[in-house]
């Protein structure tokens, strides 16, 4: 039970894995090992899975933060005793103060972890050697003792050899759920690792610690106070979080794009108006806004690229899109009148789960974009609209990519709502052209194959450089992330305009350059200057492979590929254009031997800094 529910949340951490279980007659049995959660199956059938027979469990998987992802280095760790077994998610940032007190006590360390401290520092709170008052034979209590200590962000889970029907976790600044089954109960970073089990769950907030067994959990703050944490059902099941006959889920992310933007569209528009999700703020409050920034990371970053062309032009309200690891610490402007949109797949981000908290400490109001119900993120901003995406276990983004375009531009058309800057019929054909959007996603990918075909050719190029102008340069952006992350092969996104500044330089004979056009109608100025930067590259060797409208016949004799997608309107061309690049991405991925659900050094979760 506790290896499948590791399988499905190996996308947030593949460098190492573990399992420990209470194995009767003050027994705990232990297993770790680098590499694969496939590598510790192996290992635990070779020495015979009956030692690891119990009715409680943890297990992990890791993504290295202190130490190389070796055997040693792998969770669950343990007191010099060997009666604690701790796992851990984040960083616990004054480990090394906490280690030194330890080792002058006369612990030895066996790991390089942040982690192992818990373990040592759990173990003597429970055997009462470290003065602490009350914890003595008392894991929670032990538990509580141990997090007061602790800096930085965690979710800690510990089981103790005395007690073998308890499990105890704690969380701070990074998630935690507690399923409740009939008979069971599970606590897991995300549902997804019960789902099969249970759909009723219940999230823990900041700083609460649990106690579980069989028949149930018991919620306290960290002084031991009853606490209230949010019980809630799981709208998706089994399937959803499964492949579904795809060999990756990327691929079947991919096809499930027009459903993950129907779904984040559904309900919004509704008695002529835009409507957001949990919104803590007034009509009054979007009135008042004077500038906008976008904070994100990665793809979300990206996806407020695209907002800032569609918010700027529907609200004359100045956008700024920032990486939220440089946010907070170059001191932005901001006051009440700032909105902060924070957008984020996984709502626990830590770089932008820190923004957040910097915007908000600074008076901005702070809505988030998020794709996980009740995360951190949402949790700690004034307003929320989710993307219905359901859940995307590929780490690279793709269905989320779409479904944070579209709810981004809800957000833009909220504001322009409450602000009077646009009337209300074009509010509703606005939203109306966003809503034809999932039928043209689906004719996009009823036509990849050709792209597919062309990324198996592509295989063995050395680089892959992407151009754009307008909405298409952050789409080009993207192409060049997914490229990186899943081929591992040198991939820039650049705006077209930019080429002869500099990046011409890179262009050599058949180095293919990807292209992704404006509209010859909508956009006929930009689309003539960037025939005219293709000729450029053209002349210099470069092999161009064009996305283009269809029936844009101008931009044929400057294709050595051409693409198609349907002709949309122009802020909505992101939404077509990407997904041929996302499946190119998959393709030469693929044609190289690579795993493009689980790149290398990649986690699908990024919880620190
Ligand atoms: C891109 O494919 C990655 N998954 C990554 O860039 C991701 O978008 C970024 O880490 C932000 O994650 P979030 O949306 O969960 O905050």
């Amino acid at each position: 039970m506790v290896l499948d529910g590791l399988r499905r949340l190996e996308y947030r951490g593949y460098d190492s894995a573990g399992v420990a279980v209470l194995a009767g007659q003050g027994r705990l049995a232990v297993e770790r090992k680098a590499g694969r959660l496939s590598n510790l199956e192996d290992r635990l059938t070779e020495v015979g899975r009956d030692a690891f027979a119990g009715t409680a469990g943890i297990g992990h998987t890791r993504w290295a933060t202190h130490g190389a992802p070796v055997d040693r280095n792998s969770h669950p760790h343990r007191d010099a005793a060997n009666r604690v077994a701790v796992v851990h998610n984040g960083i616990i940032e004054n480990f090394a103060a906490l280690r030194a007190e330890l080792e002058a006590a006369g612990v030895e360390f066996a790991s390089d972890t942040d982690t192992e401290t818990v373990a040592h520092l759990v173990a003597r709170a429970y055997d009462g050697v470290d003065g602490a008052e009350g914890t003595a034979g008392d894991l929670p209590a032990s538990m509580r003792a141990v997090c007061r200590r602790l800096d930085g962000a965690f979710t800690l889970v510990v089981t103790h050899v005395d007690q073998p029907d308890v499990i105890v976790a704690a969380r701070r600044s990074s998630p935690l759920v507690v399923g409740i089954g009939e008979g069971e109960t599970f606590v897991a970073s995300d549902v997804a690792a019960f789902i099969e089990h249970t759909r009723d769950a219940v999230e823990l907030g900041q700083d609460q610690v649990v106690t579980i067994n069989r028949d149930g959990y018991h919620v306290t703050d960290f002084r031991g106070e009853d606490a209230v944490s949010r019980p809630f059902h799981v709208d998706w099941d089994l399937s959803a979080a499964e492949k579904g006959g795809y060999e990756y889920f990327m691929l079947k992310e991919i096809e499930e794009q027009p459903e993950a933007l129907a779904d984040t569209l559904r309900g919004h528009f509704n008695g002529g108006r835009i409507v957001l999700d949990e919104q803590r703020m007034s009509d009054q409050d979007l009135r008042d806004v004077d500038k906008v920034f976008v904070v994100a990371c990665g793809t979300a970053y990206h996806s407020g690229l695209i907002a800032k062309y569609a918010i700027e032009h529907w609200t004359r309200l100045p956008v700024e899109v920032e990486l939220a690891s440089e946010f907070r610490y170059r001191d932005p402007v901001l006051d009440r009148d700032t909105l902060v949109v924070a957008v984020s797949q996984s709502g626990e981000t830590a770089d932008t789960l820190e923004a957040v908290r910097h915007a908000r400490e600074q008076k901005a109001r702070v809505l988030a974009v998020c794709n996980t119900n009740g995360a951190q993120i949402p949790r700690e901003s004034d307003a929320v609209l989710y993307t219905h995406a359901g859940p995307e276990v590929g780490v690279a983004s793709t269905k989320t990519f779409l479904a944070q375009i579209a709810a981004n531009y809800l957000v833009g058309l909220a504001l322009a709502q409450a602000r009077g800057t646009k009337y209300p019929d074009e509010v509703a054909r606005e939203f109306d052209e966003l809503a034809a959007m999932p039928e043209q996603v689906r004719r996009v990918l009823g036509t990849v194959e050709k792209v597919r075909s062309l990324g198996r050719s592509l295989a063995d190029a050395k680089a892959v450089l992407f151009l754009g102008r307008h909405v298409g340069y952050p789409v080009a952006l993207e192409g060049a992330l997914k490229l990186k992350e899943l081929a591992y092969m040198h991939a820039e996104g650049f705006a077209a305009g930019e080429l002869k500044h500099g990046p011409i330089a890179l262009i050599e004979e058949g180095l293919p350059v990807v292209v992704v056009m404006p509209s010859p109608k909508g956009r006929a100025v930009l689309h003539a200057k960037l025939l005219s930067n293709i000729s450029e590259i053209q002349a210099r060797g470069a092999r161009t492979i064009v996305i283009a409208e269809e029936g844009d016949e101008t931009v044929r004799p400057f294709a050595d590929e051409l693409v198609e997608v349907p002709a949309v309107p122009t802020l909505l061309q992101p939404l077509v254009s990407t997904v041929p690049l996302q499946v190119l991405a998959a393709e030469i991925a693929r044609a190289r031997g690579y795993d493009v659900d689980k790149p290398r050094n990649l986690a699908k979760s990024v919880t620190v800094e």
